[in-house]
């Protein structure tokens, strides 16, 4: 199965101001299985890439303490490998940091905009010598509707992120 996604990148700094969570956010009606169909990105470095990236599955289990464990399947030319995270609360439901060992730093995660059955628009961003921004749309299949892909697209150009689409394959470890 393949589909349409978008996939933008960016090189110039941007704000984020202003940017509030999901009102009301639930992490318990949060948690299970979620696909990431859409990606919007501002690294130069990672045109290089690009046409490399794999739609990822993730599960996200809710913690008493109101912590959030993700894992992560993803394509890589090396296969199917999957990764841990821990988001840790903040005083703001919706929002959460996690230490990314991947780029040596704390990041901010964001969940934007979600209505737990269908959709979620989520933003990661850091400021650290220039802003790092990445804003992704999560579907609960492998496909989410046109209108939910033109709200991912508005946030993302509303972030400063360019349009550009891209198809990704589907999706390890539930490959076709
Ligand atoms: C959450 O992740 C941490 C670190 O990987 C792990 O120790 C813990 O058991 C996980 N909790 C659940 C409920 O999966
Ligand atoms: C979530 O969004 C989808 C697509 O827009 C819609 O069909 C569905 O009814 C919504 N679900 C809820 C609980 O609002």
């Amino acid at each position: 199965m393949t589909m349409t996604v978008a996939m933008v990148m960016l090189c110039t700094m941007m704000v984020h101001a202003n940017v509030k969570p999901q009102k009301d956010f639930n992490p318990q009606k949060f948690a299970g299985k979620w696909y990431r169909v859409g990606l919007a990105y501002d690294s130069p470095s990672f045109v290089p890439y690009r046409s490399q990236i794999k739609a990822s599955v993730g599960i996200v289990t809710p913690l008493p303490n109101g912590n959030v464990n993700l894992t992560m399947w993803e394509a890589t030319p090396f296969g199917c490998q999957s990764q841990k995270y821990q988001y840790e609360r903040t005083s703001v439901p919706g929002q959460f940091t996690y230490f990314s060992t991947r780029h040596n730093m704390v990041k901010d995660i964001t969940v934007v905009e979600t209505n737990y059955t269908d959709y979620a628009v989520v933003l990661k961003h850091k400021v650290f010598n220039r802003e790092y921004t990445q804003v992704a749309l999560y579907g609960r299949a492998l496909s989410v509707r046109p209108e939910v892909i033109q709200k991912f697209k508005a946030f993302a150009l509303s972030r400063g992120l360019p349009r550009e689409s891209n198809s990704y394959a589907c999706c390890c470890p539930y490959s076709r």
